[in-house]
């Protein structure tokens, strides 16, 4: 049994969802497309040929799945509100019906003990912005901090935790250079372009509701490895520089006001689209940083591949989830403390963490998801020792609280702590949601 002692007695227990990835209700009450909806159409784009159409169908169900996230014992709960609900169209008007929606969401949180921690942006932009450039343009982030000011005006007056956006990493490298996430680009420029202006979007949004909501405690929600040299070679040694600065400094120096990485820049070879007041928008103080935590990378020297020239091996752990991730909780750790003692964040939350398992329905109905249970163990033990060694960390939000829409892997992919059978929609709580429950239940009695 690992031990949690060292977590904080106020340490927030909690499971993290997307608005896409389980809503469903995708052309219901007004919600126009988003560009997921767009890319999930794309023959090939997504396994299976899987939508969001219906997923989890959570925009109708969401109050027994509430009821779920209470009966584990959690205390918060992070969501996603979908931008193309709220404000479906490139006209700006906003949709009663979808922000309805959310306050209904928020109060039925709040009224079950669960402290609501909404995310602003987890990659669904209206088709309509997309059609208009989407992130690689300027205006993209300015239409952001008007939906900003929409949301941050209807539930400020419940919601004390916001976070801007996730993962904008995934939207910027994987949706405009890999060309493996919606809008499906490869191309550098869009791609730096875009991280610049999801950037801005991330710092207007945080001054419209610090304009609106007093008291706010903003974060945003950034994924990020520990790298590894794959060899102590000097070329090695460089690349693991290089992917350092592509898959973590570029996402944290900005936001927390150091500027982008020189080096970086120079590598891209794309002008950023810097105008005056920027810097310090983008660089404005935050209550605390979001962090989900998957993997680490092992990188060797690509000298004649594609820019940032570094390409992963398979990490040297054998224990793999059905993602083929390699399981390495010690890097949870690792990042924790980096960003207590390199970056000073005065709060840290891991905003998600969870792993993709295999599971199987027994004959009796129970999923006996020892893996997936032995994973939460021991990347909450990697908190602990974070916490004991003086990182900040408040709390924990396991991805997910149900088996959802997996993005280009499409529902093959089970992340939950609950069970969703498709064609039913029957939920059930798997053994690793009990052992959740039960890891909760220990550190509060202690
Ligand atoms: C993260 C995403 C989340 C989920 C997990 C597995 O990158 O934020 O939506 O897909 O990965």
């Amino acid at each position: 049994m690992n031990d949690l002692d060292a977590l904080p007695p106020d340490f927030r227990w909690g499971a993290a969802t997307s608005a896409y990835q389980i809503e469903g209700a995708a052309a219901e009450d007004g919600r126009a497309p988003s560009i997921w909806d767009t890319f999930s159409r794309t023959p090939g784009a997504v396994a299976g040929g899987d939508t969001g159409d219906t997923a989890c169908d959570h925009y109708h169900r969401w109050p027994a799945d509430l009821d779920l996230a209470a009966g584990l014992g959690l205390d918060a709960y992070r969501f996603s509100i979908a931008w193309p609900r709220v404000v479906p169209l490139a006209d700006g008007t906003v949709n009663p019906a979808g922000l309805d929606f959310y306050d209904r969401l928020v109060d039925g949180a709040l009224a079950r003990g669960l402290t609501p921690f909404p995310t602003l942006y987890h990659w669904d932009l209206p088709q309509a912005q997309q059609d208009r450039g989407g992130w690689p343009e300027r205006a993209t982030a300015e239409r952001f901090a008007e939906y900003a000011a929409v949301i941050a005006e209807r539930l400020g007056d419940r919601v004390t935790h916001w976070c801007t956006l996730n993962e904008p990493l995934c939207s910027s490298w994987i949706g405009h250079l890999e060309g493996l996430m919606a809008p499906g680009l490869t191309d550098l420029t869009a791609a730096v372009r875009a991280s610049y202006h999801l950037h801005l979007a991330h710092g207007l949004a945080v001054r419209a509701l610090r304009e609106t909501v007093p008291g706010a405690r903003i974060g945003i929600v950034n994924n990020l490895s520990p790298i590894e040299p794959a060899t102590d070679s000097p070329a090695d040694l460089a690349a693991a520089r290089r992917a350092d600065g592509h898959i973590n400094r570029w996402w944290l120096d900005p936001v927390l006001g150091r500027g982008y990485p020189q080096d970086m820049v120079d590598l891209y070879g794309v002008e950023l689209p810097v105008r005056d007041g920027d810097p310090e928008l983008i660089g404005a103080p935050l209550d605390w940083l979001g962090l989900n935590y998957y993997f680490r990378q092992v990188v060797a020297d690509d000298p004649t591949g594609p820019v940032p020239r570094f390409r992963q091996l398979p990490g040297r752990n054998p224990q793999r989830t059905a993602m083929d991730w390699e399981v390495h909780a010690p890097g949870l750790e690792e990042l924790l403390l980096r960003l207590a003692e390199e970056y000073r964040v005065p709060e840290l939350y891991v905003t998600e963490s969870g792993a993709a398992y295999r599971d199987t329905v027994d004959a009796d109905g129970r999923i006996d998801d020892a893996d997936r249970a032995a994973y939460l163990e021991q990347h909450l033990a990697a908190c602990a020792r974070a916490a004991a060694k003086g990182a900040p960390v408040a709390g924990y939000f396991a991805w997910s609280l149900l088996d959802n829409f997996e993005w280009a892997y499409g529902y093959d992919k089970r992340f939950g702590l609950v069970h969703v059978d498709y064609p039913s929609q029957r939920r059930t709580v798997k053994r690793s949601g009990h052992r959740y429950a039960e890891l909760i239940r220990a550190h509060r009695a202690a």
